[in-house]
């Protein structure tokens, strides 16, 4: 009976001080209708977001499977914008956080069978023409979490990261990003429509992100740890497992599929967004890593080749 005298005072304190009738509020709550799961976890709402295009059974896995992993990315953004916007993150926090991202990332990386085992090559050929010129590629979630990851350095295309200039505008550093090579059309050398569509919807979004993230990065908010933090053999190993989790075991678990769904029976298919996808997608051309200061000369080198597993 105390405890309950004691939280309506604390709800009496809460209204009066926002110049509210506490009563009124109680009185609410007397009629209020219980809370229930489905409403809270609105399973009707996500139960009604597949929207196939043909009758083909298998879509639906393959929908459902994309869905999924929207909502562990926007789990993953979640982590990265908690380690952002901490003030003063200790490398306990910075670890913690780490592994939960990382976690997420390992169930992506560990699930592809769901979809290669759970979906029919015969059936998927069949709807994927009709999801032309859409493609995973236009996923926004997966470009956040490379600007949130990492320095925008390191997401310049191979070709140009020498000359990559920080001064420059966000425009143009865009321009050099690495995956305007897989959006060319590669006899017109014009923007695929892919990657035009992608852009008029998210490069705004994805600009005034990486200016929010310049010095808020995870490269960036590791690097301004004090130097004994940043020699945290925990925290080292945190950051690395991320950065190959990400950049080589996602990347190749992805790979596969492609080559499953494009690539048997002696033929090579063109992917839905048009890329000449077996070189773009393979980790040992682009060499994408998050933090290349936390791995040898020699683990860098045989990136994509000698760390595939
Ligand atoms: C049958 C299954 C899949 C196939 C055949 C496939 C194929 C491809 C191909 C060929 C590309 C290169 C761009 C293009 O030309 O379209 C691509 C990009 C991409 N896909 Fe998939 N994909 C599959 C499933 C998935 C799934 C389940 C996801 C999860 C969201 C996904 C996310 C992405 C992302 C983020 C990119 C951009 C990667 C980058 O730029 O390096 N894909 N996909």
């Amino acid at each position: 009976m105390e405890t309950t005298n004691h939280i309506i005072d604390e709800i009496y304190r809460k209204y009066e001080a926002l110049g509210q009738d506490p009563e009124v509020y109680l009185e609410g709550l007397k009629h209020a209708k219980p809370i229930t799961y489905w409403d809270y976890i609105e399973v009707d709402t996500l139960l009604s977001l597949q929207k196939p295009r043909t009758d083909i059974p298998d879509e639906n896995v393959f929908i459902m499977y994309h869905q999924i992993n929207e909502l562990l990315f926007k789990m993953i953004l979640s982590e990265i914008g908690q380690v952002a916007f901490r003030e003063n993150p200790d490398k306990r926090f910075f670890t913690d956080r780490l592994g939960r991202i990382s976690r997420y990332f390992d169930v992506l990386a560990s699930s592809f069978t769901i979809m290669m085992d759970g979906m029919e090559k015969a059936q998927y050929m069949k709807f994927r023409n009709t999801l032309t010129p859409a493609s995973g590629f236009q996923s926004a979630q997966y470009r956040m979490i490379e600007i949130g990851s990492t320095d925008f350095k390191r997401l310049i295309d191979a070709r140009y990261r020498d000359n990559y200039d920080p001064g420059a505008p966000w425009a143009d550093k865009f321009a050099k990003v690495y995956w305007q090579a897989a959006g060319y059309d590669p006899v017109s050398r014009q923007k695929s429509l892919t990657l035009r569509l992608f852009e008029e919807r998210y490069l705004k979004a994805f600009m005034d992100m990486a200016e929010t993230y310049r010095e808020k990065n995870l490269w960036a908010r590791f690097t301004a740890l004090p130097a004994e933090d940043q020699q945290d053999s925990d925290l080292v190993a945190a950051m690395r497992h991320y950065d190959h989790t990400v950049n080589i075991r996602w990347v190749m678990a992805h790979y596969h599929a492609a080559e499953k769904y494009l690539d048997s029976d002696g033929e090579t298919e063109a992917a839905t967004g048009g890329s000449d996808w077996k070189k773009y997608m393979h980790p040992r051309y682009q060499k994408r890593i998050f933090y290349p200061d936390l791995w040898s000369a020699e683990e860098l080198e045989g990136w994509g080749i000698s760390n595939i597993d």
